[in-house]
């Protein structure tokens, strides 16, 4: 079959409400999706031609020495240099060299997956991404536990960890830190200038007791690349945001791409609220007009691929 990778998206870049919502460019049909590998290979095809992500998923250790200057990706004229422990944990092949997986799930952080019981399901799959450190175990009847990579922005030490001030809070976040025993832990460190110190002080605490972590540091042309793909593809972003980007860089190493609780509106389907993460108490500054982000306009992209194929949104319960 032809397919017109352009038609993709095409719908999605139109309407630019004031205040997002669900509407019917976001309805989602759940019972008569059928997986299209067609169109997923031609996606894979295409996004190769903007990055490898098996290679940008991390600078690797050959590349840089400690001391090396980097300008940060959106801040050019803040620069940061390599510190020893950075250069440590810097991989030396790329953490997904021959990966390939059947079925994967990208669990994005919307509240749309409290009282979901989609836990099971989600860890079910042969490789589960998650976003930000998002806590588990409190949660796992609805966002299960597996977890083979997580991303930590550096803003998420303080937003999630209180920077570390106390005993308790170093306690916490290395105990967060230990639970994710062999998994990827993919840190942007280089995007935003900022974040420096709490990168150095989750270094720190790896090194110092050993977690059993696999570090990515993403290459400075990550994201450039990935606005670049959706760009062409008529997909407007600001910024593309972490689940976007697993997004992108998972169609080169999953077959059925599933996502789970991406929904950044404040009400659900039915109406009823919706918290802006499922774990803690954050607004949805996010959807306002100055944020970096653009979120209910990725999800509109994400609701066409999903209407034709390409990958499954799930914003329902799994009963
Ligand atoms: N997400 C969503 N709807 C929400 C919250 C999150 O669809 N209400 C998705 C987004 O793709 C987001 C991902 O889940 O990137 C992870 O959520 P979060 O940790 O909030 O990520 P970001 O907003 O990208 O992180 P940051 O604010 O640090 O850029």
């Amino acid at each position: 079959a032809h397919v017109d990778p352009t038609a993709l998206t095409r719908s999605s870049t139109d309407t630019n409400h004031p205040r997002p919502s669900y509407n019917d460019t976001t309805k989602l049909s759940s019972n008569n999706w059928t997986f299209n590998k067609t169109l997923s290979n031609l996606i894979r095809k295409n996004i190769l031609r903007f990055l490898d992500p098996e290679r940008d998923i991390s600078i690797l250790k050959g590349t840089l020495k400690p001391g090396d200057i980097i300008h940060y990706v959106f801040d050019r004229h803040s620069t940061t240099n390599i510190s020893e422990n950075l250069y440590r944990l810097l991989p030396t092949v790329s953490p997904m060299k021959n990966q390939h997986h059947r079925r994967c799930a990208i669990v994005g952080n919307s509240g749309i997956l409290l009282n979901s019981s989609c836990g099971p399901e989600i860890d079910s799959h042969d490789f589960v991404i998650r976003c930000n450190l998002a806590p588990v175990e409190e949660y796992s009847r609805d966002v299960g536990w597996r977890t083979n990579l997580v991303t930590m922005n550096p803003s998420v030490v303080q937003r999630a960890f209180q920077d570390l001030v106390s005993e308790e809070w170093r306690d916490r976040f290395l105990q967060r830190l230990r639970s994710l025993s062999g998994s990827v832990l993919w840190i942007p460190a280089f995007m935003a200038k900022g974040g420096e110190e709490r990168v150095e002080w989750a270094l720190r605490l790896i090194l110092l007791h050993t977690v059993d972590v696999r570090t990515a540091f993403p290459s400075l042309r990550l994201l450039h690349a990935v606005r670049g793909y959706w760009l062409t593809n008529n997909v407007h972003i600001k910024r593309p945001t972490t689940g976007l980007l697993m997004y992108t860089m998972a169609t080169r190493f999953c077959e059925e791409i599933h996502l789970y609780g991406f929904w950044p509106f404040p009400l659900d389907p039915q109406g009823k609220p919706v918290k802006y993460h499922y774990y803690d108490t954050l607004k949805y500054e996010y959807t306002s007009s100055s944020s970096p982000h653009t979120m209910p306009l990725e999800f509109r992209t994400l609701s066409t691929l999903h209407r034709q194929g390409a990958l499954r949104l799930h914003t329902g319960t799994c009963d």
